[in-house]
């Protein structure tokens, strides 16, 4: 890459420069098109320097755009970190926080979805919804994410508009309001139009669409001259829709009842300018923050023109091998960030300097000076933040705990080499705390072997190379025979251990797990014992 995104102007007041910010993800499942939907909004939005769409993408057939930070990653050519592209267009600055595809790092989206403001959900034309895309999409319709749905790959044969729109409706129980409709069936997609306008947007293919694709705006009249057959079936669909009032509901859509639709193809650039421009007219602003006391009950608001506060979504280590260095990345909820500030961590009562506050772009880096609600800064470093943490200046806040998905995979650990006790049990911390996976032990038996838990296999693998590589220290991994947790409370321990098949595990913040050998064995407590704490989130 070429060059870095540039720093924001430095000039409105922290409500205007919050107005222009918007804060996405975007959710699908692997091989739908999210990187070259990636890239192409880059391309769009002007931020891919002189360089061309294509040049940020892997050779030959593997995947390593913007995020291949670690060995294993480029091994596997899945995508594990998160990313936080910042780029700015037209006087928007978007910050778009990179989900993993993969379904065994949906702790990570998780995550990043507490810390954005609308999301992109992307479905292949002619797949529709598919397994992953399922499961990210309950999450954000959980925390109620405004949601723009890009249907992709229009290019090639897939499902007919109309039947994409009963496609949402039955699958999701969506409701989808077009705001552009395919001209051209899939496969010989020509264009859309922009339902607001009425205008045709007709798409000339460009070679490898590496540029963006030039656009013919034309009239009614014009476009039914120039492609009658295709424009009156678009035409007469529309009339369809518009008969059953299918009007844009700004209010269903903020809290994500409905979704705002697209239809495009990333490869070919068709439909990505409209939707850059969608999501600078619709996509929310950041908004102030719900706010928590120390007990977790709901504690007002974080308004955007107050000090600084932020919340750590995601922390990463070793981004950089040369460096070994570990990031923190910091979502502004209010006022203004400047490099050097000294904050208060509110879990801990410390305070730290956001000394070496980077924004980061893929793999580059370049210092963040200043930034406003809806940026996201790396604190470079900073080794006792831990995702969740509420960070402030002048005013305490504390933004509400981030869920987490209770663990479906369990793993014995046992040091590999005894002279290397104290790596191993460092780099176990650190993975614990980054939430790579969850580190748990098993106190009442007085058992020293910690047992490694997750919602994938694949998160054990990171685990693995990370503590050889890292750490320095050879693991061994063994089954571990439980398959269902749930979070329970410390004076409901007794009552889950009496039960057959049952165990409590602690993690280091404290937090109680009950772990099952089966659904039945949970499933049986909870009839037995109603009044004990089994609870399918956690938080971190
Ligand atoms: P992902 O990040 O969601 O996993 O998907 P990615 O962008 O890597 O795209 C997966 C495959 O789908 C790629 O093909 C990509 O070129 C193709 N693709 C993306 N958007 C479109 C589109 O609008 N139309 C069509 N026809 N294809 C699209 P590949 O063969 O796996 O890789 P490559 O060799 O093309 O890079």
């Amino acid at each position: 890459m070429s060059s870095a995104p540039p720093a924001p102007a430095a000039t409105g007041s922290i409500a205007a420069e919050a107005a222009r910010r918007r804060t996405f993800a975007i959710i699908s499942h692997p091989d739908a098109g999210k990187t070259t939907l990636t890239e192409k909004l880059l391309l769009y939005a002007g931020a891919l320097g002189g360089a061309e769409a294509g040049s940020v993408k892997a050779r030959q057939g593997r995947r390593e755009v913007t995020s291949d930070w670690m060995e294993l990653e480029k091994r596997r050519g899945i995508s594990v970190s998160s990313t936080v592209l910042r780029f700015e267009h037209a006087g928007t600055v978007f910050n778009l926080l990179d989900t993993p595809g993969h379904k065994d790092f949906s702790e990570d989206t998780l995550r990043v979805l507490s810390a954005v403001d609308a999301a992109v959900m992307l479905i292949d034309a002619a797949k529709g919804v598919e397994p992953q895309t399922l499961r990210l999409f309950e999450v954000a319709r959980a925390r109620r994410i405004p949601l723009l749905t890009f249907v992709n790959k229009y290019d090639r044969p897939g499902m007919e508009p109309l039947e994409v729109l009963d496609h949402l409706a039955s699958v999701l129980d969506l409701e989808a309001i077009p705001l552009n409709w395919p001209v051209g069936l899939p496969g010989s997609f020509e264009g859309v139009i922009d339902r607001r306008t009425d205008l045709f947007h007709r798409f000339t293919r460009t070679s490898g669409g590496a540029t963006i694709a030039p656009v013919e705006v034309l009239d009614a009249e014009s476009a039914a001259g120039a492609d009658e057959g295709a424009w009156a079936t678009a035409r007469e669909e529309l009339e369809l829709l518009d008969a059953v009032d299918e009007e844009f509901d700004d209010a269903a859509f903020r809290d994500g009842r409905a979704t705002a639709l697209f239809f495009g193809s990333a490869v070919s650039n068709f439909g990505v300018g409209p939707l850059l421009d969608a999501l600078v007219a619709i996509a929310p602003a950041p908004a102030p923050r719900h706010e928590v006391d120390a007990a977790g009950e709901p504690n007002g608001v974080r308004e955007l023109e107050a000090p600084f506060a932020g919340l750590v979504f995601k922390v990463q280590a070793n981004m950089d091998p040369r460096h070994r260095d570990r990031i923190a990345f910091v979502r502004i909820c209010s006022g203004r960030f400047e490099r050097g500030m000294r904050v208060t961590n509110e879990r801990t009562g410390r305070t730290l300097a956001m000394a070496h506050a980077h924004e980061v772009f893929g793999r580059e880096r370049s210092l963040l000076e200043e930034g406003f609600p809806g940026d996201v800064v790396g604190v470079v470093g900073a080794q006792d933040l831990r995702v969740g943490d509420t960070l402030w200046l002048e005013e305490p806040a504390r933004f509400p705990a981030i869920p987490s998905l209770a663990p479906e995979f369990f793993m014995f650990v046992r040091n590999g080499d005894v002279s290397r006790y104290k790596q191993f049990r460092r780099g176990l911390e650190q993975l614990d705390e980054e939430g790579v996976v969850h580190v748990l032990r098993r106190e009442a038996a007085g058992d020293p072997v910690p047992v490694l838990a997750g919602v994938g296999r694949l998160q054990f693998d990171v685990a693995v190379n990370r503590m050889e590589h890292e750490f320095n220290a050879a693991v061994r991994l063994e089954e571990a025979p439980w398959t269902v947790a749930r979070r329970t409370e410390p004076e409901d321990v007794p009552t889950v251990r009496e039960a057959t098949g049952a165990e409590v595990l602690v993690r280091a913040d404290g937090t109680h797990l009950a772990v099952f050998r089966s659904e039945f064995v949970l499933q049986r407590l909870e009839r037995d014992h109603p009044e004990i704490t089994l609870d399918r989130l956690l938080t971190r």
